[in-house]
């Protein structure tokens, strides 16, 4: 039998009938029931293999490009075949129904793009995308190609080891995309923020609820288990991101 569907609370319902702009901010929970594994926590890519984080810095694709490849390509593989759940899809709805709207995500598996949604910071980048560390000529590996990679591909124009257009451990994120950021979420920030499955656990991902909450904009989470943002909003909404976030989407006029 189906489970039933979460019933969210009326003064939150209330609330959600008069916004008209809206900040999401995901991380790997929103893509676990597409069956893409998160990266902490149970069944967690890093629990699995912790020496994973080291393959994934700054400093190991520079010593060793073809290890950090091998572990881009693993983390290709444990999204192959994945599709949008209904989380992602309720959230680029979401971005139809309303005035403004944007999207930070930390994720690099491409799901929401692939729902529809449009206005995307992919603060983290994506590992289909690469960069020559020669010429700087930007590039796109297929996915077939990244599932196979064992070692770092080479550039076509220069012959210069290619790096994945994401952000490793160690690394600076991308000041454009920092900037966005900040634009749209601190500067001004929108009606609602919806944080939905992270760990919040980068200052980054923290400080926009924090701005949403001094602002005194609405603030919720949805997320299995607490996080430090849980007693920060004014709302955590605990499960799973596929049953709770259509249930907000729908309320959103
Ligand atoms: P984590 O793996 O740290 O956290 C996943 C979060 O999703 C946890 O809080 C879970 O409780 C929650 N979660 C699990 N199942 C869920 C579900 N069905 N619905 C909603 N939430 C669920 O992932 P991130 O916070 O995204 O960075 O990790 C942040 C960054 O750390 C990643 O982008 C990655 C990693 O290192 C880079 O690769 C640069």
């Amino acid at each position: 039998m189906a489970d039933a569907k979460p019933t969210l609370p009326a003064l939150l319902v209330e609330a959600l009938h008069g916004v008209r702009s809206v900040g999401v901010i995901t991380g790997a929970g929103v893509s676990a029931e597409s069956g893409v594994p998160t990266y902490r926590g149970k069944g967690g890519l890093y629990e699995e293999d912790e020496g994973k984080i080291d393959a994934l810095t700054g400093t190991t694709l520079l010593s060793d490009p073809d290890r950090t490849w091998r572990a881009v390509g693993d983390l290709a593989r444990h999204a192959t075949g994945a599709r949008p759940n209904a989380a992602h899809l309720a959230i680029a709805e979401i971005e139809k129904k309303v005035e403004r709207f944007v999207l930070l995500t930390q994720n690099v598996d491409g799901l929401h793009e692939a729902a529809g949604s449009r206005n995307v910071i992919d603060i983290h980048g994506s590992i289909t995308r690469t960069r020559c560390m020669g010429c700087g000529a930007d590039g796109e590996l297929g996915r077939e190609e990244l599932e196979a990679i064992h070692a770092a591909p080479r550039c076509r124009h220069c012959g210069a080891t290619l790096r994945p257009a994401a952000v490793l451990f160690g690394e600076f994120l991308p000041e454009e995309k920092v900037e966005r950021m900040r634009c749209e979420f601190l500067d001004n920030p929108p009606a609602l923020v919806l944080v939905v499955g992270t760990s919040a656990l980068f200052p980054y991902i923290v400080e926009p609820v924090l701005a949403a909450r001094r602002a005194q904009r609405l603030t919720v989470e949805v997320n299995p288990a607490p996080t430090v943002l849980s007693s920060v909003v004014a709302w955590f909404l605990q499960g799973g991101a596929a049953a709770i976030v259509p249930e907000i989407a729908r309320e959103i006029r």
